[in-house]
């Protein structure tokens, strides 16, 4: 026998290892694709940036832990296109650090909730939900209206993100401040949230 197994198979250290290399070969086959095809990696053209405003909101949905009642996700099946819209698609989530598609729904997805509802809806909603929607379980959030922007770690945090991909422009930075200067957060959650969606419709 040129090959002797049994050398391999009776040898823990030499056995791991040879497994090691053979699920790392596997993995590398389904995920380097994924790394460069451009389904994966391409932003649709409709896809723009988060403003100032949205992205301080986005970091409140973080800080206040929607995500663990909403899902941004919409799965391709018919019960779910026909509730909420189009299917998400990677091309929508590619400047998205970190994602959050979640995975759990005691709310209804919130993936393309932009411009369903006013402003208006959205402040008395997340003030009180009880006051639009009496049957609602969702808790309230009206510290959110009285806290200010903290505006000055808003052009840093889109620096960071430009370095990760995100195509900001030095004016985008520039105006940062200026634009969410005496914003509350309910202003930029709100503002956030009826960004969602809005690259495909
Ligand atoms: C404990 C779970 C829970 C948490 C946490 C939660 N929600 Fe909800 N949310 C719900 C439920 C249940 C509903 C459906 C009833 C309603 O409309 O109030 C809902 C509804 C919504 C809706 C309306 C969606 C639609 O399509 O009608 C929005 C927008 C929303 N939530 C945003 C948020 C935001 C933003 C946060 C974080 C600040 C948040 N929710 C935190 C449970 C939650």
């Amino acid at each position: 026998m040129i090959f002797n197994h049994q050398i391999i198979e009776k040898n823990l250290g030499l056995l791991s290892i040879f497994i090691l290399i053979a699920i790392s070969i596997g993995g590398l086959v389904e995920i380097t694709p994924l790394l460069y095809q451009e389904s994966t990696t391409k932003p649709l053209e409709t896809l723009r940036p988060y403003t100032a405003l949205e992205l301080e909101g986005r970091d409140v949905y973080i800080r206040e832990g929607c995500v663990g009642c909403h899902s941004q996700m919409i799965r391709p099946l018919r019960s779910e296109t026909e509730r909420y819209g189009h299917y998400s698609v990677a091309g929508e989530s590619v400047w998205e650090h970190p994602f959050l598609w979640g995975s759990k729904r005691t709310g209804p997805d919130l993936a393309r909730v932009g411009q369903r509802y006013s402003d208006a809806w959205h402040r008395l909603h997340l003030m009180n939900p009880r006051a639009v929607v009496p049957e609602s379980n969702m808790p309230g959030f009206p510290w959110l209206a009285e806290n200010m922007i903290n505006e000055q770690h808003t052009a840093k945090k889109m620096q960071v993100l430009r370095q990760l991909g995100v195509p900001y422009t030095d004016e985008d930075i520039a105006s940062a401040v200026e634009q969410v200067l005496n914003k509350t957060e309910l202003d930029a959650l709100v503002a956030y949230l009826q960004s969602l969606g809005h690259a495909l419709k």
